[in-house]
């Protein structure tokens, strides 16, 4: 059986961005996270771990094609700042808009919601979402070292900060 049915069945277009539409994902939505994070992500979280976020009262953003999910940002607000704690796409429509579509959206609350500024950490060797959030104007502000597991061993984690002041 086709474990991504939805997926696989996407019309074959060049950029999806316009056909998107932002939805708040909720404890229905975990087993569909929960297998996008599966086939995107080295080391996926668990379904507890989106729970749990749920649960905290973070925002989860979905990317919906009509009522399939193609990708989600996990946000934790902290007061003025946010911190982008997952960003994750079906692998099956990748290089097609979604990641940068999510992120806007992102961008556009945060800045409607009076933040200050967003955070992330990013693996230094995720060229794709490096590349994204340049970008999008994010700077890099430090680096753990080793903050990551990785085949090798550890990978050392990027700090990256997007200002929204003036
Ligand atoms: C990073 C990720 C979210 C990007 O999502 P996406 O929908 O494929 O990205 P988009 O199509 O919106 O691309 C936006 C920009 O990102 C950059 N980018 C995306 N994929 C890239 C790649 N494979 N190589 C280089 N740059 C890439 C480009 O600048 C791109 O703009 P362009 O296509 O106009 O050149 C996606 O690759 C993903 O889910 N990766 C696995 C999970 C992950 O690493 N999340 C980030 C954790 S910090």
């Amino acid at each position: 059986m086709d474990p991504f049915p939805t997926s696989t069945q996407l019309p074959v277009s060049a950029v999806l961005s316009e056909s998107l539409s932002v939805v708040s994902l909720d404890e229905s939505d975990l087993e569909t996270m929960g297998r996008i994070e599966q086939v995107a992500h080295l080391y996926p979280w668990s379904e507890r771990v989106f729970m749990d976020c749920i649960r905290s009262g973070y925002y989860l953003d979905g990317a919906m094609q009509a009522d399939r999910l193609l990708g989600f940002a996990v946000i934790m607000p902290i007061l003025n700042e946010w911190h982008v704690l997952n960003l994750c796409v079906d692998p099956v429509v990748h290089r097609r808009g979604v990641g940068r579509f999510l992120m806007d959206f992102v961008l556009d609350q945060a800045a409607k919601s009076d933040v200050a500024s967003l955070w992330l950490e990013v693996r230094v060797g995720n060229t794709a979402a490096r590349q994204l959030y340049d970008t999008l104007g994010f700077e890099q502000v430090g680096q753990r070292k080793g903050y990551y597991p990785d085949k090798q061993g550890r990978e050392d984690a990027l700090v990256l900060m997007r200002s929204l002041e003036s």
